[in-house]
């Protein structure tokens, strides 16, 4: 989020544009938490997780009274578009903003990669690299004790850091609420890969399947294999972002403000085939994010 804040301020000075940093989410907005950022202001901010603009969850903004009162803090303090960094919450209340009529841009930030729109969201590498990292330790105990492990990986309803980092992992089974698993066959790859030598065993199970222990347990009545859960939790959402994320954030967060200057609000930036898109907000909510099954197909060729 800190190299999308940092790019849309300073792309935005870059063309004379004032920006207004709005703190804690939309429930900054709707009491008027907002504040003139400066180029310093989003100094020594790119290499740091999180938002400095803090974040928060407001479900009452889905109200369009409240929707009303948060464009009037805007009007009140001069702002003619707004930027939106987050994810599916977020774009909902964009959409919102911009059927009421006022210019947003959407930007997708979230570790989960769910944004329709865009093949790549801001902080999903991040969170990948984090997930491997762990995955990468915990093989080394998988290894030496000799333990099928059941790794439990965030993404909400999307498979998308259970498949990537599955696969980056090499993980011997990815199961994800995009495709249904069979107990069956998952033990026996665990059976066949044991006869052949193998020493250890990695499970990345995505939230959005079951849980890592549910998973373990039904994986237990069905093998006589040494199991252990470890469920990663909110460690994949902080951390220094990475190069992929830094370069991302700062393309996705300049476009978005250069959109508002040429006058085109209403719209949700993203990146396909390394190239800059923009859609219409509305039809981007409307379309499906779609996991990349032919990824799915090649983990489970690669980890026969
Ligand atoms: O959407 C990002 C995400 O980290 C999901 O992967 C996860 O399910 C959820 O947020 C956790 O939300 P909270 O921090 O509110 O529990």
């Amino acid at each position: 989020m800190n190299p999308a804040i940092r790019a849309v301020v300073r792309k935005a000075i870059f063309h004379n544009v004032e920006v207004y940093g709005i703190y804690g989410g939309y429930a900054g907005l709707v009491s008027g938490n907002i504040k003139k950022l400066e180029l310093g202001s989003v100094g020594d901010i790119i290499h740091r997780g999180g938002t400095m603009l803090q974040s928060a969850r407001l479900p009452e903004f889905a109200n369009p009274e409240v929707q009303q009162k948060g464009i009037e803090q805007l009007r009140a303090h001069g702002i003619e578009g707004l930027v939106v960094i987050g994810g599916d919450g977020s774009y909902r209340g964009a959409r919102a903003l911009t059927q009421q009529g006022y210019p947003c841009v959407g930007v997708p930030g979230t570790i989960d990669n769910d944004i329709p729109g865009t093949e790549l969201t801001i902080g999903f590498d991040t969170a990948l690299n984090t997930v491997i990292n762990a995955i990468d330790r915990i093989r080394d105990t998988a290894t030496s004790h000799e333990r099928t492990f059941v790794i439990e990986v965030m993404g909400r309803n999307a498979g998308d850091i259970a498949l990537w980092a599955g696969l980056a992992g090499g993980a011997e089974t990815i199961l994800i609420p995009e495709e249904n698993y069979d107990m069956k066959e998952v033990a026996e790859r665990l059976r066949s890969g044991h006869d052949r030598g193998k020493k250890h065993s990695i499970i990345v199970v995505a939230e959005g399947v079951c849980s890592g222990y549910e998973f373990a347990r039904q994986l237990q009545e069905n093998t006589e294999f040494e199991t252990r859960v470890s469920v990663l939790g909110h460690i994949q959402r902080g951390g220094s972002p990475t190069v992929a994320d830094r370069v991302l954030a700062s393309r996705l967060g300049a476009r978005a403000v250069e959109l508002l200057i040429e006058g085109k609000g209403g719209r949700a930036v993203g990146i396909e085939n390394n190239k800059l898109v923009d859609y219409d907000i509305i039809e981007a909510l409307e379309k499906k994010h779609t996991l990349d099954l032919d990824l799915f197909k090649l983990s489970k060729e690669l980890s026969i």
